[in-house]
């Protein structure tokens, strides 16, 4: 496969499969959370478009502001292990699972919308409560105008 023709897949709608995958991923990754400050498990599972996935999860710190999110363990998960390209070139995130114990299903920070926008431009965006309440919405609807010069 060619670097565009993966840059290419990234944009998609992922198929219901993928999606009750990625759901399962992120549940099992909240289980590896690390909150004991905030008490807040959030867990992160990626698809990326050479069919990969890979899951994050909230590591938290006594000094409270070097607290990793879910979404960016999993990307930085991702890229470490080799499974991310570059900006548009090389595999690329084709959806994230976000999953947390909250009233309404949980979207990523600012933070992490903008490291998404590097490795998944146009990705879908699952978020999903403990009761199974979704919202599904695309990067450039939570992160319009993207900081990039690409
Ligand atoms: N958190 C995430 O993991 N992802 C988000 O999108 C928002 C917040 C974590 C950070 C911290 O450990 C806890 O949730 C409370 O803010």
């Amino acid at each position: 496969m060619t670097e565009s023709q993966h840059t290419d897949g990234a944009a998609r709608i992922p198929t219901d499969t993928e999606r009750a995958a990625l759901l399962s991923a992120a549940h099992a990754a909240r289980q590896r959370a690390y909150a004991p400050y905030s008490h807040f498990p959030v867990g992160a599972a990626l698809l990326t478009s050479g069919g990969a996935i890979v899951g994050g999860c909230n590591v938290e710190n006594v000094s409270y502001g070097l607290t990793n999110c879910a979404e960016r363990t999993a990307i930085f998960a991702a890229h470490a292990a080799g499974q991310l390209g570059a900006p548009h070139a090389g595999p690329q995130i084709v959806a994230i699972a976000v999953v947390a114990e909250s009233a309404d299903p949980p979207t990523p920070c600012g933070a992490c919308r903008q490291v998404l926008a590097e490795f998944g431009p146009g990705c879908t965006i699952i978020c999903a409560n403990l009761r199974g309440d979704t919202l599904t919405m695309g990067l450039d609807e939570l992160l319009p105008h993207a900081f990039g010069p690409w």
